[in-house]
């Protein structure tokens, strides 16, 4: 059987042969003009914007209150000086979430004791939660609670007095 490139299926067949030859031999490594923001079969693939980027930072009570995920807004809280960024969990603590109201605050009485009546908040402008009179049961809940979030949310910084900074 002979190769016919008269015909013409072997010639477009033999062209494209030749070119994929070609693309392995030589592969193309031109710098793209603009920056390629979806995936189109290769790997020069890169987000559209750079993720936001969080740094551990150092709260007081009212400079975690404005975290309270209002007009699309990050959510932290704190538990146990501990501050999380709960944003990825917005349908819990966004402003219409079931535990709204822990966004931007100290959410550590809440956790120990599981309730989230609006007695659990200390006022932004007192000092701290001491938290000293919760039993061991309370403080275990707590801590569970913190193992979960540590867990699933990510530890951006911790929460001292008003005054401390
Ligand atoms: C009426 C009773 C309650 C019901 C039906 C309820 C229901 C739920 C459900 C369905 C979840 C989601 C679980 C998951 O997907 O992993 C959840 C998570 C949670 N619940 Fe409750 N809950 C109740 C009471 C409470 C109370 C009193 C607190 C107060 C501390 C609380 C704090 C939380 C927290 C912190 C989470 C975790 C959310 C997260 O992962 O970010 N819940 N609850």
């Amino acid at each position: 059987m002979s190769f016919n490139l008269g015909t013409p299926i072997n010639t477009a067949l033999l062209l494209y042969i030749l070119y994929t030859v070609q693309r392995i031999l030589f592969p193309s490594n031109a710098v793209p003009k603009t920056v390629p923001n979806e995936f189109k079969g290769g790997y020069s693939w890169m987000p559209k914007s750079h993720p936001p980027t969080l740094l551990f930072q150092t709260y007081t009570p009212r400079t975690l209150q404005p975290f309270n995920g209002e007009e699309g807004k990050r959510i932290l809280l704190g538990i146990n000086g501990i501050v999380y960024d709960v944003t990825a969990g917005r349908n819990f603590y966004g402003p219409n979430g079931m535990y709204a109201n822990f966004a931007g605050r100290d959410a550590s009485r809440g956790m120990a004791k599981q309730s989230f009546d609006v007695e659990m908040l200390t006022p932004v402008d007192q000092p701290l939660d001491k938290l000293d009179d919760l039993n061991s049961e309370e403080i275990e809940n707590m801590r569970g609670w913190m193992e979960h979030f540590s867990g699933k949310y990510i530890v951006c910084g911790r929460l001292v007095e008003n005054d401390a900074v």
